[in-house]
């Protein structure tokens, strides 16, 4: 089991808005068939900022999904604290997390299993308000009205939808109803964990113009799961990169694509495939991604990183703010504006630039 608290830093933006949602030292056990412990989100801290847009990568099995999840308390973290517009969601259960989770909502990656199939759409989207109708003093027909008002907001004609079954929809239809069941409690903050990936790609523009208009009209805070950089770069003010349980880069979106400076953020840009460009003569990354029940020691990306040294096997590189306009990274040479490592000596609580954050 990981007790390594030195990833444990802060990942926020160098002027720090009062956070819409918040994450600290978060962390996720499971525990396998064989009884051993693995450690899939170790010791994460996220700052969303209202109206914010975070985008959150990796690959298959880092613990994107586990860390959406934790989030919203589905199940509650082992370790680390989440606060929703400065309300602590840890520790609350049953009725009282329901009630402070109201304004965080979840849209998952599978549009038609997250439905149910046997009810009609107008009845899956009214459900989360059912649960509130007494406390909030709702008759039968405002909860009605609120549901087909949202239904309308994302595109459908609510009379013609609302006595259809999941079955009878399209993946993007399906997707979009999931979406409106989430709007439907008001929620500050969507965590999005792969929400087009399901899709047609023609149909994951429609999806996507969808959240960035809901974005702009609702003032939303998004964390936008998904291993699709060409999609995160488009809509994502911020990103987050993790790596085995741990946020290894996380910056301006802006910075994160034209000048990385994790070792690992590099190798995914470089993976990407883009219309005209080549492909990758030779693998990218090398190797699979190591396993959870036994991660290496130190960095963990070092049994896959070109330019690792043994300083990177026998300690934790702490996430660290780079200079004014460069990303917080957790590597002990990252690398330069031109790709090459640097000397710098990350985590040696050097200037204000380049300390710990
Ligand atoms: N309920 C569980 N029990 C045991 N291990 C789990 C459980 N859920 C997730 N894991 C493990 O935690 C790790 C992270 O899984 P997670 O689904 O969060 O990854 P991910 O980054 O979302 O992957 P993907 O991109 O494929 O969705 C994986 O090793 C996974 O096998
Ligand atoms: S700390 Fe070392 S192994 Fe890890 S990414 Fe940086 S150079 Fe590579
Ligand atoms: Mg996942």
């Amino acid at each position: 089991m990981s007790t390594n608290i030195a990833s444990a830093t802060v990942a926020a933006p160098a002027t720090q808005p009062a956070a819409a949602l918040e994450a600290r030292a978060l962390v996720r056990r499971f525990k396998g068939r064989s009884g051993a412990w693995l450690t899939a989100v170790d010791h994460v801290n996220l700052h969303l900022a209202p109206g914010e847009t975070l985008g959150l990568v990796g690959e298959s099995g880092c613990g994107k999904s586990t860390l959406a999840k934790a989030l919203l308390q589905l199940p509650p973290p082992d370790e680390g604290e989440v606060l929703l517009g400065g309300r602590k969601l840890s520790g609350l259960s049953g009725g009282a997390l329901r009630e402070a989770r109201q304004g965080l909502q979840m849209v998952f990656q599978d549009p038609v299993s997250s439905l149910n199939p046997r009810r009609r759409v107008i009845d899956i989207v009214s459900e989360p308000l059912r649960i509130w109708a007494a406390r909030m003093a709702l008759d039968e027909a405002m909860i009605l009205r609120k549901a087909q008002a949202v239904l309308g907001e994302v595109g459908f004609d609510p009379e013609a939808i609302g006595a259809r079954r999941p079955h009878e929809l399209s993946g993007g239809q399906c997707q979009r109803v999931a979406i409106a069941r989430a709007l439907m409690l008001e929620p500050r903050v969507l965590v999005l964990d792969e929400p087009v990936s399901a899709l047609d790609v023609s149909v994951q523009a429609q999806i996507l113009n969808l959240l960035m208009d809901l974005r702009e009209r609702r003032q939303l805070s998004m964390l936008f799961v998904s291993h699709d950089l060409a999609v995160i770069r488009n809509i994502c003010d911020r990103v987050a990169v993790m790596y085995l349980g741990r946020i290894v880069e996380v910056g301006r979106s802006q910075e994160i694509f034209s000048a990385p400076r994790h070792p690992y953020t590099r190798a995914l840009l470089d993976s990407m495939l883009v219309p005209g460009k080549p492909l990758p003569e030779q693998e990218v990354i090398t190797g699979d991604l190591p396993s959870l029940h036994a991660p290496p020691s130190g960095c963990h990306f070092r049994t896959r990183c070109r330019q690792a040294q043994a300083r990177c096997a026998e300690q934790v590189p702490p996430l660290v703010q780079g200079p004014e306009g460069q990303t917080a990274c957790a590597c002990f040479f990252p690398l330069s504006q031109a790709g090459h490592a640097q000397a710098a000596a990350t985590g040696d609580q050097g200037s204000a630039a380049t300390r710990p954050i």
